[in-house]
């Protein structure tokens, strides 16, 4: 790197108008950097969820429109989550492998009616499970892994089954990648694509998910002894490692904003598709903010993913995904595609901040 010194070089010169700016940004977002997070339920009627504005439990009826509309706009995929009705809880999370349950009844209406759209679904009990944990507990009270291990594999599996494209496992198990990586070689699914929540951190910015999957009253201690604690850095190139060699695609690292240098860590040592996870607390919190008059969101919620992009990320998991990809649309000044599925539509622009 060559450094000029001043007055020859003027750092404001690259910044002096909005031409200059667009033409030396290192680092833009487009719809196809953003996924969809999608909570779904058992019920005619969309519910809103609270401190969460623009996100709802949606019905199956919702959920396919929502899917489409994002599909529409250039958003490359969606992450479903089931709200499962408390009497099909259990201390061991079997509505999990349930076949026709909720969840794969959601990817199949997705996949019939929106064939293009990706679907990622979570792998974890706390769904499932009355105690409103990741895994089965022992005789202790705490998650047992290894018994775990078995249950996540199966409910993968179950996922694939009905049309899932990528399993996302989101409860920080030891050894749950390589569990199912097997089980999906060993059943027809070699395609399946694995991202995995390697650095997820026992974080208190994930109360409103909690709220909205029901699992937050049910909720007995905490997750600290399976995800990760705040202090630490390179164990979260250990959990990526240990992924990577057990057979992930992609990775997940999450929340977003507070673990920006994880992120950055983990794509520069893995080299693998990264995605930041804009949590349910950071959308809240900018949205609580904006309305107490404290800061414009429009512009704070942009700044937040562009953030994520230059940490590295490869793309973006946000609440936001839908109000963004359209503000990028009216920006770049090209219509809206009029509700059909035309993915390819977002290719032919690039992101305009300004
Ligand atoms: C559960 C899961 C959680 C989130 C995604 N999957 C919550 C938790 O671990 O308790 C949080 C997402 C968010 O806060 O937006 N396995």
């Amino acid at each position: 790197m060559i450094y000029q010194n001043f007055p020859q070089s003027r750092l404001r010169r690259t910044r002096q108008a909005p031409w200059i700016r667009n033409l030396t940004r290192e680092n833009v977002l487009t719809p196809h950097d953003l996924l969809l997070p999608l909570f779904v339920h058992d019920k005619q009627d969309d519910t809103p969820v609270a401190n969460l504005p623009s996100v709802a439990r949606l019905s199956l009826t919702s959920l396919v429109k929502t899917a489409q509309e994002a599909a529409s706009l250039g958003i490359p995929a969606v992450l479903l989550f089931p709200v499962i009705d408390p009497y099909l809880k259990n201390d061991r999370g079997f509505e999990a492998l349930n076949a026709d349950g909720l969840i794969c009844r959601a990817i199949k209406a997705i996949k019939n009616a929106v064939p293009d759209i990706g679907i990622i679904c979570d792998v974890a009990l706390d769904p499932y499970t009355t105690h409103g944990h990741d895994g089965v507990l022992n005789d202790k009270g705490d998650v047992d892994n290894d018994a775990t291990l078995e249950l996540l594999a199966q409910q993968a599996w179950v996922l694939a089954d009905a049309g899932a494209d990528c399993v996302a496992p989101s409860d920080m198990m030891d050894g749950r990648v390589a569990k199912i990586r097997a089980i999906l070689e060993d059943n027809n699914h070699t395609n399946t694509l694995i991202m995995s929540y390697t650095a997820k951190y026992a974080s208190a910015l994930y109360a409103p998910f909690r709220d909205a999957v029901g699992s937050k009253g049910a909720l007995k201690g905490d997750k600290k002894n399976y995800q990760m604690d705040g202090g630490n850095a390179s164990e979260a190139i250990r959990e990526a490692m240990q992924d990577v060699h057990e057979g992930a695609d992609m990775l997940i690292v999450k929340p977003a904003l507070p673990y920006l240098d994880i992120l950055q860590n983990v794509k520069k040592a893995t080299g693998l598709p990264t995605f930041a996870y804009q949590v349910s607390g950071e959308y809240a919190m900018l949205h609580a903010a904006a309305r107490a008059g404290v800061l414009d969101y429009d512009q704070a919620i942009m700044e937040t993913l562009l953030s994520c992009k230059r940490a590295g990320a490869d793309g973006i998991i946000t609440y936001a995904a839908l109000d963004v990809a359209k503000r990028l649309y009216s920006r770049s000044k090209i219509k809206l595609p009029a509700g059909e599925n035309d993915c390819n539509r977002a290719k032919v622009y690039t992101s305009v901040h300004e």
